[in-house]
């Protein structure tokens, strides 16, 4: 069955990626992001491939951006059957909790957790049942591997994240709507970095695979390659 899949901060790396596996699979792919050119030039791409994509400019970290994106998905009248949370920032100056700027702890946060609970939170209306949420995270938000070492703020937020993906899933369990997490390893991104060992096609696999493989009924799990990790 064909599925209306968003996917926030889509204009480019993993989310992108996402967008064009699903997409070529014959889903209608909704493509979000901040940067409304950038953002057509990424549909347009994707509309060469012969791919069913809408563009939705939704800055996720302001407020009224996120409201005013619902209401446009309204107008348009799309429902939604996958939500992906992807949309992230890793600031370079991300070094120290101690001695950073708290504005980078606090706009890394905004962005990266409360920006996909709001999200979440403003476009539940449009999401169906069943209905499947999926939130990128990182294994650096993890609580039982070791610390890193590499940008705190960043891994912070993800354990929040993480957090959040645990709580909605238990709210959300009597609704039909999963509500899951995904590292998607180290990835060749702007974000990931030149020397990253994995390519955007593999880091889409499993957000892919949750989208519109996985069971319906696994919910409140963390994942990578498929397989469940630790939180
Ligand atoms: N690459 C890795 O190795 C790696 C590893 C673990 C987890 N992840 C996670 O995977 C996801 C995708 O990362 P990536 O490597 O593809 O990063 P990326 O290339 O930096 O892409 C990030 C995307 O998020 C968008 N974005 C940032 N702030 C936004 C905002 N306020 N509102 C809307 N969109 C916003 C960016 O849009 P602009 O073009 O407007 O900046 C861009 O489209 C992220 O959640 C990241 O944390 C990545």
């Amino acid at each position: 069955m064909t599925k209306t899949i968003l996917i926030t901060g889509s204009n480019r790396g993993i989310g992108f990626e996402i967008a064009r596996q699903l997409g070529s699979a014959g889903h209608h792919v909704i493509l979000s992001g901040r940067d409304s050119a950038h953002l057509n030039d990424s549909v347009s791409a994707l509309g060469k491939e012969k791919i069913n994509a809408s563009g939705l400019f939704m800055d996720v970290s302001n407020n009224s951006s996120i409201q005013r994106a619902a209401g446009e998905l309204n107008r348009m009248d799309f429902q939604i059957d996958v939500l992906i949370n992807n949309a992230a920032i890793l600031l370079k100056q991300d070094k120290n909790l101690l001695r950073d700027d708290f504005e980078l702890l606090e706009k890394t946060i905004r962005v990266n957790s409360f920006g996909a609970l709001k999200v979440i939170r403003e476009l539940l209306p449009l999401i169906n049942r069943p209905g499947r949420i999926i939130n990128i995270s990182s294994e650096g938000g993890s609580m039982s591997d070791p610390v890193g070492g590499w940008s705190p703020a960043y891994c912070v937020s993800k354990t929040l994240l993480n957090a959040i993906t645990r709580q909605l899933a238990d709210q959300l369990s009597g609704e039909n709507i999963s509500v899951n997490a995904v590292c998607p390893g180290w990835v060749k991104t702007r974000m990931g970095g030149k020397s990253a060992t994995r390519h955007v096609e593999k880091g889409a696999e499993t957000p892919v695979w949750l989208a519109i493989e996985a069971p319906q009924n696994l919910t409140g799990k963390f994942f990578r390659d498929k397989q469940q990790i630790e939180w």
